[in-house]
């Protein structure tokens, strides 16, 4: 039951990380709505004495050294925070990669093991099989719908378990629940990169994880011209994951930072939207016959689609399709005529997105086993039945192509 008191999401994003300290002149002298962009690198301080204060307290909301943050970022972290019940703090990387990394790094040391989740992003991938693996840190791959046969899988020296849920490329809902507590029992960290769902579909702190990694270049930006990573983090993990993120010296600009958090005033709103007409577009291509399969995490076609039904309140606007044959020139066929789509990396920009995907190339644990090649599609905030007719035509022009 809600508890009419505790604002619901939508109104924690509408008035998080908007402090009077952060948009106030001072008494009665009024205020603006946007915690405005504070650039700094040097603060100066009234004296040494206060120069010498200012290293003894580790903590968003004291000026420090540009480095450390200003309001603007501070703001930001505070808004992310305000999303993830039971979350003591968020830390700010300059995309969603160092993100990744940097969560990976805070809680990992040479000689330990690590559990990753077969469907990862490329690159989260790439960390483990490069950095993780030359600094000493043995990386195994495991099916996405292992479940709590996870369990099989932790060694001695197992310290962490890294889940994308849904994977970003093939959709695969993971049981986040059942995989945390395997991990708890065995006293390893878990860590969720939650770019798909974001904390408003998936509250993940609350379900267990430590770690809760969100590419806030996406959904939390939302206008495809902002870079940005957030980790947000319980008070266990909280000071390792500062620590770490100071040592690397990661830093996010106060103007970033305004996008993001002006981004997130509409989070919900199009969300909703993007939700919607991905929903519509799913279900009106798996009634197509040049389409064998839809990767959407709210379509029973989807792996793991009862995980999603019973652990999430929503889902975003990205999803894959598979098409029934042809080769990947034919798959190109649709892609390159397409009127409202554009081709290109990344995803939940307010303007849709179509990528060819491959994901037999990024698979070890696994076999990625389709009936053709695979289209990715980031539905954006157009009409969605303009979308439709544009697949439409696509479709026509793989068939074509296909022969
Ligand atoms: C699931 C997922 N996680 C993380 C990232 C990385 O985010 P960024 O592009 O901000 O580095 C991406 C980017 O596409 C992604 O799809």
């Amino acid at each position: 039951m809600t508890d009419d008191r505790k604002p619901r999401p939508e109104t924690r994003l509408i008035h998080s990380g908007r402090r009077k300290a952060w948009t106030h002149l001072g008494e009665g002298a009024g205020g603006i709505v946007n915690p405005p962009v504070w650039r700094a690198s040097t603060i100066l301080y009234d004296d040494v004495a206060h120069l010498k204060r200012g290293t003894e307290t580790n903590r968003d909301g004291d000026l420090f050294y540009g480095r450390r943050g200003t309001p603007t970022q501070w703001a930001l972290a505070d808004a992310i925070t305000a999303l993830e019940p039971g979350a003591e703090g968020t830390m700010l990387y300059p995309s969603g990669v160092a993100a990744v990394s940097a969560a990976l790094l805070s809680v990992l040391k040479p000689g330990d093991h690590l559990l990753m989740v077969d469907s990862a992003y490329d690159p989260t991938r790439n960390f483990c099989d490069g950095f993780l693996k030359s600094w000493g840190v043995e990386t195994s791959y495991y099916d996405p719908l292992i479940g709590s046969g996870i369990a099989a899988l932790m060694q001695p020296n197992t310290k962490a378990v890294f889940l994308e849920a849904p994977g970003s490329l093939t959709f695969e809902v993971q049981d986040v629940p059942a995989i945390v507590e395997v991990a708890k029992a065995h006293g390893a960290r878990t860590l969720l990169d939650n770019t798909w769902a974001t904390s408003l579909y998936f509250t993940a702190i609350e379900k267990g994880v430590d770690l809760v990694i969100t590419a806030a270049t996406k959904y939390l930006g939302g206008h495809s011209d902002a870079m940005l990573g957030a980790v947000t983090t319980h008070k266990a993990c909280w000071m390792s994951l500062r620590r770490t993120a100071q040592m690397l010296g990661q830093f996010v600009s106060a103007d970033d930072s305004y996008l993001v958090l002006r981004g997130m005033r509409t989070l919900a709103l199009r969300l909703k939207q993007h939700e919607a007409s991905a929903l519509q577009i799913a279900h009106w291509l798996a009634a197509q016959e040049e389409v064998a399969q839809v990767l959407h995490p709210a379509l029973p076609s989807c792996p793991g689609h009862e995980l999603w039904a019973r652990d999430f309140t929503g889902a975003s606007g990205l999803f894959s399709f598979v098409l029934q044959g042809g080769e990947a020139d034919a798959r190109a066929a649709l892609i390159d005529g397409l009127q409202h789509f554009g081709i290109g990396y990344s995803w939940g920009g307010y303007e849709s997105l179509a990528l060819p995907v491959d994901p037999e190339k990024y698979r070890s644990a696994t076999r990625w086993d389709a009936a053709g090649p695979a289209v990715r599609l980031s539905i954006g905030l157009e009409h969605p039945d303009d979308l439709i007719a544009d697949l439409k035509a696509g479709l026509d022009r793989f068939r074509a192509a296909r022969g």
